[in-house]
């Protein structure tokens, strides 16, 4: 199995629509042990997710803006396992006043939680868990981007604070790779989790991915992004790091879809 006796933690889990949880979901089907993380009022829905598992994993609560809550989960996952081989960070937030057009009037205090919360916690998240992947000889990490090469309607400062998360993986793979920790990014098409719905606008990426990606997209499938993820954690991406690994049904490649009128087709 591709994550046979690995360790790993996953972040992010709020509901069973969470890409977090499908990674957890196929995490355990491919042989890992798991322990999840629940996030302020969201913890019961996390702790209800956890038990629609195939086995119901424990879940420890982490604000990763909450020095004290990372020290507490280290001590944790130290005791329970004394070395780590892996994490998933799938944490984002923006205020409402972040996003949904409102960009050149977004209070500066609202434009840093989103990137506090969605880029600069990934290096916090590296950095309290190093100690338990050096102990594992090595690991990966892995977090979730949303493309942020164009401007998109209404996303805002989530797509500067995705624009900076691009850069964090990249300074983290330079400075975890001595340690043989890979540090990696998936870029997922849109999906229909809480998160992406409290996005004002979020319907209309449908349109627009139906039209141009080659490969058709499911906004309700969040498994073909689980399975890129569980690849990253596993043996058999060995020598990547640094890396944005999109998973979008080849939309970021194509500018616009046979639909216009000036595509081939066979
Ligand atoms: N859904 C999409 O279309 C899509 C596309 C690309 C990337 N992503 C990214 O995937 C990741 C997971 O989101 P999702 O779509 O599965 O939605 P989700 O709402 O299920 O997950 C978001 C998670 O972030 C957690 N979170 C927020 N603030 C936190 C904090 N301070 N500390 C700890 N956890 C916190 C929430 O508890 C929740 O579990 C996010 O980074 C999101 O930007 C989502």
């Amino acid at each position: 199995m591709l994550l046979e006796g690995k360790r790993l933690l996953i972040t992010g889990v709020l509901t069973d629509d969470s890409i977090a949880w499908h990674t957890a979901r196929i995490a355990q089907e491919e042989g890992a042990e798991i322990v999840l993380t629940g996030f302020g009022r969201g913890l019961s829905l996390t702790e209800r997710a956890a038990t629609r598992l195939p086995t119901t994993p424990d879940v420890v609560e982490l604000d990763i803006n909450n020095p004290a809550h990372m020290e507490a989960l280290v001590t944790d996952l130290t005791s329970r396992w004394g070395a780590l081989d892996g994490a998933l960070h799938a944490i984002a937030f923006a205020p409402e006043d972040a996003l949904g057009g409102n960009f050149l009037y977004t209070p500066p205090e609202s434009a840093s939680t989103a990137f506090m919360t969605s880029a600069f916690s990934y290096k916090t998240l590296a950095v309290g868990l190093l100690p338990l992947l050096q102990a594992a000889g090595g690991g990966a990490l892995v977090t979730l981007d949303f493309d942020n090469t164009q401007a998109w309607p209404a996303y805002d400062w989530m797509g500067v604070a995705k624009a900076a998360l691009q850069a964090v993986t990249r300074y983290l793979a330079r400075d975890l790779g001595p340690h043989h920790i890979r540090v990696n990014a998936v870029s997922a098409g849109p999906l229909a989790t809480v998160a992406a719905k409290n996005i004002p606008g979020f319907v209309r990426f449908k349109d627009v991915w139906a039209e141009r990606a080659p490969l058709g997209w499911d906004l309700a499938n969040p498994d073909p992004v689980a399975r890129m993820i569980a690849v990253l954690l596993s043996d058999w991406s060995p020598m990547t790091s640094g890396e944005i690994v999109h998973v979008d049904g080849g939309f970021h490649a194509i500018a616009a879809g046979p639909g216009d009128g000036t595509g081939q087709s066979v």
